[in-house]
């Protein structure tokens, strides 16, 4: 598996699947989810409702990971995970690992090669960067998966930084 960051937009990402930092409605959101449902379009949404309506009637939980079409995005498909909300008195990393992990295991089911992960949890829900960065990267880099290409795509030059740092490190 070769893990490579990108500082960009995670939209435009070339990849077989593209991971959303979504809520547990699947009904979109701002920041990630924002950005995936407005380049995406409605058929993202549309296949969300029928997640909802079916296998996710109370949403979907923390932690775990489900996959739709990416619409009119580059990639095949968009899964969509739900970080956990940074907690100062609860250690919730075990929930932000299992994003990764489960997003990983979606994928191969998918068989798709190549993923593109936003830095989940570090924007709304608070998590601090270099925390998220060290739990996406330990997550990923033990993760048995199939999928050959990981790219962490950051929004801003600090973020890659903190990412950089925690890579090499
Ligand atoms: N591409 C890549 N990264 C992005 C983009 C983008 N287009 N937009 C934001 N980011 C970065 C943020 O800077 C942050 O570092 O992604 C990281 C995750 O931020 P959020 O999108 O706010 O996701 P999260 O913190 O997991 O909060 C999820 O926010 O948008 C709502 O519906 C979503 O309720 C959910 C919550």
């Amino acid at each position: 598996m070769e893990i490579t960051l990108v500082q960009g937009d995670i939209t435009e990402q070339p990849v077989d699947a593209i991971v959303n930092a979504a809520n547990s409605s699947l009904m979109g959101g701002g920041g990630v989810d924002g950005a995936i449902h407005r380049r995406g379009g409605p058929e993202i949404l549309e296949e969300c409702r029928k997640l909802r309506a079916s296998a996710y009637r109370e949403g979907l939980p923390t932690g775990q990971a489900v996959a739709t079409t990416a619409g009119r995005l580059a990639a095949r498909w968009v899964i969509h995970t739900v970080g956990p909300v940074y907690s100062k008195s609860e250690d919730r990393s075990a929930l932000l690992a299992s994003c990764y992990r489960e997003s990983l295991r979606v994928a191969d089911e998918l068989e798709a090669r190549s993923v593109a992960f936003p830095a989940i949890s570090t924007g709304v829900y608070g998590w601090p960067m270099d925390d998220g960065a060290r739990i996406a990267i330990e997550t990923v880099r033990h993760a048995d998966t199939s999928v050959e290409d990981v790219r962490f795509v950051l929004f801003d030059s600090a973020a890659h930084a903190v990412f950089e740092a925690r890579l090499s490190g």
